[in-house]
C-alpha cells in the first residue's frame, strides 16, 4: 500500500497504469480517505503527470482540426506566450508532453514552432529527434526558430579574458541550470538541415524572416552581452519538392 519511502513497482510498461492499480488496491483496502490521507506526494505528482501527459496527447492529437493558424512553443516554463499554445513537461502549459518522446501531433499542421533555452536541457540525441519531429508537424513553408546558448560565444568569451573568475561564466554556461548540450551555428544549423529544413540561418534577436517569429526573445533583453551569447537558429519546412534540399548523393 502507500507508505512513506516506498517506491512504486512497475509490474506493466504503462506506468499509470500501475499507479492506477495501485491506487485502487489501496482504496478497497483502506477506502479513499485513509489512501489520499496517507499517499505521499511524491506518489501523487506522477500520478498527476501522467494523467495530465496522457490528457494533452489526446488533445494533441487533434491539434490542427480546429485552430485556423497553430503556433508551438516548446519548453515553455514560465514564459507562456498569447496565442501559442505553450508545451512543456509541467504546468502552467497548455500541453503537458515529454519532448524527448515523439510528439502526438499531427504531419504538417502547425504554421510556427518556438523555443527559448529548452535543447539545452536535453540531450542532443534527443534534441535531433525533436527537430526532425518539428520538420514533420510543420506545414510546408512554415518556420522553426530555436534560441539557445551559444557555445561559440561563451568559449570567445572565456579565451578572450583568461583570469580569475571567468572560468565561472564558462562552467556555469556549460552546466548551470542542468544544461546538457551546448551547441554552436554549425552544429544546429547541420541538425536543421538534417531534419529536411532549408534557408538555415543564423538570425538576430527579435527579427525573424516569418512575421509570426519576429519579438519573441524575452530573454535577452537585459543587455548587448547577454543577446551575444546567445545563438538563434531559423530555418523552414519546404513548400514543394522542389524547394526541398537536394538529395544526398552519397
Ligand atoms: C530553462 S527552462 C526555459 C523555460 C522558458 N523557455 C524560458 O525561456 O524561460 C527549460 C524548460 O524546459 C522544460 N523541459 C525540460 N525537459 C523537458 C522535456 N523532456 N519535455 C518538456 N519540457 C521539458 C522544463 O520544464 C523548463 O520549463
Amino acid at each position: 500500500m502507500w507508505a512513506r519511502g516506498h517506491s512504486v513497482p512497475f509490474h506493466c510498461g504503462d506506468p499509470l497504469m500501475n499507479i492506477l492499480a495501485r491506487f485502487r488496491r489501496s482504496v478497497a483496502h483502506r477506502g479513499l480517505g485513509k489512501t489520499l490521507l496517507h499517499m505521499p506526494r511524491a506518489a501523487l505528482r506522477p500520478l498527476v503527470l501522467a494523467v495530465r501527459t496522457r490528457q494533452s496527447a489526446s488533445r494533441a492529437r487533434r491539434l490542427g482540426h480546429t485552430e485556423e493558424r497553430l503556433l508551438l512553443h516548446l519548453g515553455s516554463g514560465t514564459e507562456r506566450l498569447t496565442g501559442w499554445i505553450n508545451v512543456d513537461l509541467y504546468f502552467p502549459a497548455e500541453l503537458c508532453l515529454d519532448l524527448t518522446r515523439p510528439l502526438p501531433i499531427p504531419d504538417a499542421c502547425a504554421d510556427a514552432i518556438y523555443s527559448q533555452h529548452f535543447i539545452e536541457h536535453i540531450e542532443k540525441e534527443a534534441a535531433v529527434r525533436l527537430i526532425g519531429e518539428c520538420a514533420r508537424v510543420l506545414k510546408p513553408g512554415g518556420w522553426l526558430r530555436i534560441t539557445t546558448p551559444d557555445l561559440e560565444a561563451h568559449a570567445r568569451e572565456y579565451l578572450d579574458e583568461v583570469e580569475a573568475g571567468t572560468a565561472d561564466a564558462f562552467n556555469a554556461a556549460m552546466r548551470a541550470h542542468d544544461h546538457i548540450y551546448l551547441y554552436d551555428f554549425p552544429t544546429l544549423a547541420g541538425i536543421f538541415a538534417e531534419a529536411g529544413l532549408v534557408e538555415v540561418v543564423k538570425a538576430q534577436p527579435q527579427v525573424s524572416r516569418c512575421s509570426l517569429l519576429n519579438d519573441l526573445e524575452s530573454r535577452l533583453v537585459s543587455s548587448e552581452r547577454q543577446a551575444a551569447l546567445n545563438l538563434i537558429v531559423e530555418g523552414r519546412r519546404p513548400v514543394a519538392i522542389s524547394d526541398a534540399p537536394p538529395a544526398d548523393p552519397s
